[in-house]
């Protein structure tokens, strides 16, 4: 045990998240979360990073790594964030993420890692010839999280279970170390229709970097033309549009579009079919095509300006690793001291 008693977490509200560097952003990754980076960061503060250590879980071009960085990052700044308010950073510039990762990967139980899905979905037939990497990737996640002791995390749907795994460590380590509190337990931020949007070819599966049709998804570095064409071609059904959300159940494609329309507009699924009860796909793509285009639209020619001059992107990444470990440090020192390491 330690000399002195850890004080337990009794700071402000703040708020963490991360995007892999891996492929090229979707419409869901803006929604699900990007959106939200952006609108936190005036409410408390914010810490948003480019995972590029968990990038490395699946083969990735050496080559290409840096620049997946600076188009992640050209990203944020292009929806919204302000470096001058978040602290925006990369993975790699912060060294105590993989340290406290050390620590829990003692901490987390194997059967706890067992469990989860996106591991499960990743490795496929091939969970043998998997990255360990890829395994306890959820681990390095907690310590991401934990290493700035956050309270909330904004992110879509599919991150629930890693967010219940990081509490499960926090309260584990607390518990096990008698630093009751030390740790805070944090809230996945998935609120709104946002959260989990389908990919426009098949409304039963998520949107995604992985999906090898371009048609499945809205990349944020789409064009008007391609963002509008993709609207139009995406899947649907012969219904008009119903006046109550809970009767798009059973229409995965329609929920979808709904939704899709919600989360661009700021409004919720039932205040769109207020307006669009009645009407069929014909009418509600190309109003849905011209809202994306307007919000889309914008962010992609803002990122291709921004990508124009990599040495500002590296001093913002840089200015950020700064502060981010001025604050990650401290919390590492206390966690040596709490289990008892001679460079403690
Ligand atoms: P990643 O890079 O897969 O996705 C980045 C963010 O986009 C969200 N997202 C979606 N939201 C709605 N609909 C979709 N179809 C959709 N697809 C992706 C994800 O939920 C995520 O919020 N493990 C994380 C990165 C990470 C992280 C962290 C996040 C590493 N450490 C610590 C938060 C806190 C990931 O792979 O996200």
């Amino acid at each position: 045990m330690t000399d002195q008693a850890p004080a337990p977490y009794a700071g402000p509200k703040r708020v963490l998240s991360g995007v892999q560097p891996t492929g090229d952003l979707h419409l869901g990754n803006y929604l699900g979360a990007l959106v939200k980076f952006a609108r936190l960061q005036h409410e408390t503060q914010t810490f948003i990073f480019v995972a590029d250590l968990h990038a490395l879980t699946e083969w990735v071009d050496p080559k290409k790594l840096k620049s997946n960085v600076r188009e992640i990052t050209a990203a944020y700044l292009a929806t919204g964030l302000d470096p001058k308010v978040a602290t925006i950073f990369a993975q790699s510039a912060v060294p105590e993420h993989a340290e406290l990762a050390w620590v829990f990967n003692c901490v987390a139980r194997l059967g706890w890692l067992d469990r989860m899905t996106q591991f499960k979905d990743k490795a496929g037939k091939h969970k043998e010839r998997s990255s360990v990497g890829l395994y306890t990737y959820p681990v390095l996640q907690a310590a991401d999280i934990l290493v700035y002791r956050a309270t909330h995390v904004p992110v879509g749907e599919d991150q629930r279970q890693h967010l219940e795994l990081t509490r499960d460590i926090a309260q584990k380590f607390n518990h096990d170390f008698e630093a009751p509190g030390f740790f805070p337990l944090p809230e996945a931020l998935t609120q709104g229709p946002g959260a989990r949007i389908m990919s426009l070819r098949d409304g039963s599966v998520k949107m995604s970097k992985s999906d090898p049709s371009d048609a499945s998804r809205i990349n944020l570095t789409d064009d008007a033309d391609a963002i509008a064409q993709k609207v139009r071609k995406a899947r649907t059904d012969a219904d008009v549009l119903p006046e109550k959300v809970d009767d798009l159940a059973g229409r995965p494609e329609a929920q979808n579009l709904v939704g899709v329309y919600a989360a661009l507009a700021g409004k919720t699924s039932q205040e769109v079919l207020d307006e669009y009860a009645g009407q069929g796909f014909g009418a509600f793509k190309p109003k849905l095509a011209d809202l994306a285009v307007s919000v889309m639209g914008p962010i992609g020619g803002e990122m291709r300006r921004l990508l124009a001059d990599p040495a500002e992107i590296d001093r913002i990444l840089g200015a950020g690793a700064e502060r981010a470990r001025a604050v990650a440090a401290p919390v590492l020192a206390d966690v040596k001291r709490i289990v008892g390491y001679w460079a403690g």
